[in-house]
């Protein structure tokens, strides 16, 4: 059975789709690790009732990126991760672990690559008028949402509410990184 780690900074819808959909049998592999940088998130929450472990730091405790990065990932080389899923990590990834894990690390993100990148891609795209919206996901590298696309959905949405386009976006979400995540393993 795969490894995964899903690194996350906020609410953690994603990271429960995954654990739920592992819990459930939909896909062949166990999150081994949940990594977070915000103590105090409400994926911790999430994390602590599925009983997965859990790695959560406060950046600005370490001396540099390189110095947490490395503490990941000797822990995710003991256990094996095999994939890396980004879902809400509003951290770029360093040398360290693309060193490490590169090519193993996927994130999903809530536009239609390249455009709208970003923490705000939503808001962004509602401001400039667009009537096409869509998720994307992708290989990590050292850019910020950037790295080839693995997969995308689109949808259309004529209105102004960036709320709405955000929960259209998660349900989309939630079924496209496990049915992505499930291609990539198997
Ligand atoms: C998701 O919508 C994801 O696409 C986005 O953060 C949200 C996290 O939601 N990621 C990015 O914007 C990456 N640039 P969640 O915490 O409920 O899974």
């Amino acid at each position: 059975m795969k490894q995964l780690a899903v690194f996350a900074s906020g609410s953690g819808t994603n990271f429960e789709a995954i654990a739920q959909a592992c819990a459930d049998g939909r896909l062949n592999a166990r999150v081994a690790l949940l990594v977070c940088d915000v103590p105090g998130a409400k994926v911790l929450e999430r994390g602590a009732r599925f009983g997965i472990e859990t790695f959560c730091f406060r950046p600005k405790s370490y001396a540099s990126k390189a110095d947490f990065e490395r503490e990941i990932a000797g822990r995710m080389d003991e256990l094996g991760i095999d994939l890396v899923c980004l879902a809400g990590y509003m951290r770029l990834i360093g040398p360290v672990l693309l060193e490490r894990y590169g090519g193993r690390i996927i994130n999903i993100h809530p536009s239609l690559l390249p455009a709208f990148k970003g923490a705000h891609a939503v808001e962004d795209a509602v401001a400039y008028g667009v009537k096409v919206y869509g998720i994307t996901i992708h290989w990590v590298d050292a850019t910020l949402d950037g790295g080839r696309i693995i997969a995308q959905e689109a949808f259309p949405y004529e209105g102004s509410d960036p709320d709405e386009v955000h929960r259209i976006g998660q349900k989309i979400e939630h079924r496209l990184y496990i049915e992505t995540i499930q291609k990539l393993i198997q």
